[in-house]
């Protein structure tokens, strides 16, 4: 196994996965080889000890290529430790309190007993696509709303229990 941990994000405007990136590069940084992939890419789960899946949220789903990644590789989320994360809302809340996942991200997490979800902050900013993300950003409720203080902090929680289940 050349990799112990997996994080796969669905992103359409890149911020899901910089924050991917951030959770693989605290990883690394705590001694566990990680690596980022976008979700649509991988095509063996089974090769990775742990599974991170993040997803940007639209409309009160998470991005298809991550809905679509925990359907096509359901057996290999259901046999290793997974943990899961959204990136959606543009302004403080998911700073400042818990946001519960959306229902359709719920549901897969009862099914594959996810260990943790968590909410991150979204980020939409100029150069975004879509009709509906440029009527948002005319009506002034774009930015980034992205806590990387809380986004590393999740991640070291990640990489103690990883740490924990190999420790002898
Ligand atoms: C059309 C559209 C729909 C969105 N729907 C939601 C939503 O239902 N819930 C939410 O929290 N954020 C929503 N957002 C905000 C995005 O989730 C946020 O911009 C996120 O950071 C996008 O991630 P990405 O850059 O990885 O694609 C929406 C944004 C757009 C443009």
């Amino acid at each position: 196994m050349d990799e112990r941990v997996l994080v796969a994000y669905g992103s359409a405007n890149g911020s899901t996965e910089r924050i991917a990136e951030t959770v693989a590069e605290v990883l690394r940084t705590a001694g566990i080889t990680a690596e980022a992939l976008p979700a649509g890419t991988v095509t063996d789960a089974d090769r990775y000890e742990a599974v991170v899946v993040g997803g940007a949220l639209y409309a009160g789903r998470w991005h298809k290529d991550a809905r679509r990644f925990v359907r096509r590789h359901r057996g290999a989320l259901s046999r290793r430790p997974v943990w899961f994360f959204s990136s959606g809302p543009l302004d403080s809340t998911a700073s400042q309190r818990d946001i519960p996942p959306v229902p359709g991200v719920r549901r897969a997490m009862d099914r594959l007993e996810v260990r943790q979800h968590v909410t991150f902050g979204g980020c939409l900013t100029e150069g975004a696509h879509g009709r509906v993300a440029g009527m948002i950003l005319r009506s002034g409720k774009g930015g980034d709303f992205r806590d990387f203080a809380a986004i590393e902090h999740w991640a070291e929680d990640v990489a103690r229990e990883l740490g924990a289940m190999t420790s002898p």
